[in-house]
């Protein structure tokens, strides 16, 4: 039986993880990591898979999702399936009394994304949408800035998510590629950054975007660009791809009249305040850590998600990104497909 109380008598959330691939990983590290949270087991329809990451972390394989969603002691279930499998997993947790933590993207159009936040009123479960990128210190060091007009007057910024990808990516997978079942650069790729665009610059009021599939065989668009018009009046360009070889880190620039900074993926990369430069890292454009493959991703920022999520289960904190701000992000994507 899963251990529910900790040494303090606080209650413990019990988890379990639907999906045993990439991503499933990110979530039993962080979960292991988390004082007041108990990973219960897993379940994978490939069974050798569920077999290896069962036997990796200690815990119990079930035999069937709904043995899983069955079990009175799981209280939340993390969903690390592909993403066209989100709306219907997070709806059976949600009706089977479980709380939900969805990979992104939350849903790969935003009707799914309201068939969950339906589901989500209907149950007063809390649900999560991974926007791990919004838990980095360095994200919310720029967001303050930004509120301080640290960088005077701001016009502009740019996102740029050139990304590679192997042919061998799309064709060894039954879901990527696809347009229903995957959506492309920018639902897969890109939601991360159209996300803490949005979150960092505050609302969008207009965008338009162009997108194409030019080097992939695929379905879905391999590449997208777009114009943004902030409610503040600041405008935007975003370029995002998955045959930009060799591929480079996510990159977002916000340049005032004053100073600028350039977060590369989680972490500020040059940051020049007053004329001053105050961080100044090395931005060659090296092949470097997810920008080509996503299972070098740590933990760390997932981890401080789920401690989030937990402490939204117990009434502690406020979510962070719940099935509401998951679907904000859908929603510009769909702007930029047309
Ligand atoms: N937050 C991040 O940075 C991040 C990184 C990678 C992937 N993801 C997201 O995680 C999701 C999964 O991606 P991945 O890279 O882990 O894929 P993956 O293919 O490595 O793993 C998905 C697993 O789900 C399993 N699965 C399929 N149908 C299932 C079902 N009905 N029930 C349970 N399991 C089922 C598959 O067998 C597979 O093992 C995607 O939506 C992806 O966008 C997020």
């Amino acid at each position: 039986m899963a251990q529910k109380v900790t040494e303090n008598n606080s209650q413990k959330t019990v988890f379990g993880i639907l999906g045993c691939g990439v991503s499933a990983n990110f979530h039993a590290s962080a979960l292991l990591k988390i004082d007041n949270a108990v990973l219960k087991g897993a379940f994978d329809p490939n069974q050798n898979l569920c077999q290896e990451f069962t036997n990796k972390y200690g815990i119990t394989a079930y035999n069937s999702y709904e043995e899983m969603l069955e079990d009175g002691e799981i209280d939340a279930v993390c969903i690390c399936t592909p993403s066209f499998l989100h709306t219907k997993n997070a709806i059976d947790a949600l009706n089977a009394d479980k709380h939900a933590v969805i990979e992104k993207p939350m849903a790969v159009s935003t009707a799914d994304a309201d068939k969950i936040i339906d589901a989500c009123e209907k149950s007063g479960k809390q649900v999560a949408a991974i926007c791990q990128l919004r838990f980095s210190e360095d994200v919310k060091k720029i967001k303050q800035l930004l509120k301080e007009n640290a960088f005077g007057k701001v016009s502009i910024c740019s996102l740029s998510m050139n990304y590679y990808r192997t042919r061998e990516y799309y064709s060894e997978s039954g879901w990527r590629g696809s347009l229903s079942l995957d959506g492309g650069v920018l639902f897969n790729q890109g939601v991360h950054g159209i996300d803490i665009i949005e979150y960092i610059m505050g609302p969008i009021k207009k965008v338009c975007g162009k997108t194409a599939t030019l080097s992939h065989n695929i379905e879905a668009p391999d590449t997208a660009v777009a114009i943004v018009e902030f409610e503040s009046g600041i405008l935007g360009v975003i370029e995002a791809s998955t045959c930009a070889y060799p591929g480079f880190d996510r990159r977002l620039k916000i340049q005032g009249d004053t100073g600028y900074v350039v977060l590369k993926e989680s972490s500020i990369e040059k940051l020049m305040l007053d004329g001053k430069m105050i961080i100044d890292g090395d931005n060659s454009e090296a092949i470097v850590d997810t920008a080509n493959d996503p299972t070098k991703l740590r933990c760390g920022l997932h981890k401080l998600q789920l401690k989030n999520f937990i402490g939204a289960i117990n009434g502690t904190e406020t979510l962070i990104s719940d099935c509401y701000e998951g679907k904000k992000a859908l929603k510009i994507i769909e702007e930029i497909y047309g």
